[in-house]
């Protein structure tokens, strides 16, 4: 009998990535097959995403796609990840495509709920777990130069505008050596480039090691290059972590350190535990320790109560620290968050839009003069595949920019680390030539 075949479709984050590999893992070695595409598939899982109602509303979109499919064929549905878990019996009872539904800790479950669904019974499993970490599940991945590695799950600061603690539930991190060995498999398999994941990686600590010990035990590991980290949180730096983020040249001269606001009751209404002072001297001890460091953030505008001159601090922080890059969001009431509970969502929409335009403005004139300030410089990149047109590579520089140049040398494949020239810079781009 033919397999069935699974078709997944991603939302979300880079964990959700990487959670469409354990779920494919756990699906292949209970007999599933897979396809590229809803058209020759019997089974359509959406991995999805909850953390803003934009993303909630793309997989609506989606499965208002999928019904003529279903009513055609039979097709099973499933909906996995943060939008199962947070809306539960609410969405398998509000819409009859679904069949399945599945949150980020019960995907042991699927193939068993997936049986049920295809004999006519809708299931949902959607327990979160203090334990459940995936640590023993071999991802199936696509083959290629970089992976992710989820080293911790869940979160247990409580931004009161995230829904993540909700969804993902408490933090628990994988042993150091489940790690390792999972690293050591990628290099031996020829991965170049490790990112270790986290909702709140910084936090990761498995009862002897701590994050620091982790980030210096997968960059000592023979044959990855580069190791990359995200997200960490600005509570969480000691100077262990930044003395083994700068001391390891293996280790890529990039921090992603969400700043959300800049603004003290702002920042204190979010729960986020830091004052700006902290995280301006946070911003520069980085800096002391590493001047090339490429600082990238993520900022919120437009949350309860905030003022224009609130905002304006937001924005004066944003101009200070000089982000490489920022991924700026209107602020989006989350279900039963803190947040959704205790405070109104009071600024008007059109002003959280002109709020974040105005940051994404000033953000992209940033991010052009960086780039441009590195044209004629020499820089090492890690050639990731094809670019847009197939006679460039793409590629990344240490601090994670985007570079394409043209394929001249034969030597050169995935995988390579090739000095570069910068010849020319946009607001997301580098355009090289090998050196
Ligand atoms: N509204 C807008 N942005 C949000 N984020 C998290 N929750 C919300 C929300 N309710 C943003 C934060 C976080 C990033 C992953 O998403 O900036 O760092
Ligand atoms: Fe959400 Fe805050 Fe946890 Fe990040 S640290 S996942 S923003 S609650």
């Amino acid at each position: 009998m033919r397999a069935p075949q699974v078709f997944i479709e991603t939302f979300g984050c880079q964990m959700n990535e990487y959670d469409t590999e354990v779920v494919r893992s756990i699906l292949k070695a209970r007999g599933y097959g897979f396809t590229d595409s809803a058209d020759s598939a019997d089974v359509v899982l959406l991995n999805t995403c909850a953390i803003r109602e934009k993303a909630h509303n793309k997989v609506y979109g989606h499965l208002g796609l999928l019904k003529p499919l279903k009513e055609e064929r039979g097709l099973v549905i499933g909906v996995l990840g943060c939008m199962a878990q947070n809306l539960k019996k609410d969405l398998l009872a509000s819409d009859a495509l679904i069949d399945v539904l599945v949150g980020p800790d019960s995907y042991r479950a699927l193939p068993d709920l997936l049986e049920k669904a295809a004999a006519g019974r809708k299931g949902l499993a959607v327990d979160l777990s203090e334990y459940e970490t995936y640590a023993d599940i071999v991802p199936d991945r696509i083959e290629g130069v970089t992976a992710w590695i989820a080293v911790m799950r869940g979160c247990d600061n409580f931004c009161t505008f995230c829904v993540v603690p909700y969804t993902r539930g408490r933090e628990r991190s994988r042993d150091l050596i489940s790690v390792v060995r999972e690293a050591e498999a990628l290099a031996a398999s020829g991965c170049k480039q490790v990112t270790l994941l986290g909702q709140n990686v910084n936090s990761y600590r498995d009862g002897v090691h701590d994050f620091a010990d982790l980030l210096g035990a997968v960059a000592d590991i023979r044959g990855i290059e580069r190791v990359r980290f995200t997200s960490p949180h600005p509570k969480d730096f000691p100077d262990k972590l930044l003395e083994a983020a700068a001391g390891h040249p293996k280790i890529c001269e990039h921090i992603h350190l969400p700043l959300q606001a800049g603004n003290d009751r702002i920042l204190q209404l979010m729960n986020r535990t830091y004052t700006r002072a902290e995280y301006l001297a946070l911003v520069a001890r980085i800096r002391r320790r590493c001047p090339d460091i490429v600082l990238t953030t993520d900022i919120i505008a437009g949350f309860c109560s905030e003022t224009e001159a609130e905002f304006a601090e937001t924005y004066d922080l944003v101009e200070q620290v000089g982000y490489h890059s920022a991924y700026i969001f209107k602020y989006s009431e989350r279900k039963n968050t803190i947040a959704a509970r205790k405070f109104p969502d009071d600024v008007p929409d059109a002003v959280k839009a002109e709020r974040v335009s105005r940051l994404v403005e000033l953000q992209r004139g940033m991010s052009l003069n960086k780039n441009r300030a590195l044209i004629g410089k020499t820089v090492e990149v890690l050639v990731e595949g094809d670019g847009k047109y197939a006679d460039q590579w793409k590629a990344r520089t240490d601090g994670n920019i985007v570079t394409v140049f043209p394929k001249t040398g034969h030597s050169i494949k995935p995988g390579s680390l090739v000095p570069v020239r910068i010849t020319d810079a946009t607001v997301t781009t580098l355009y090289a030539h090998p050196a």
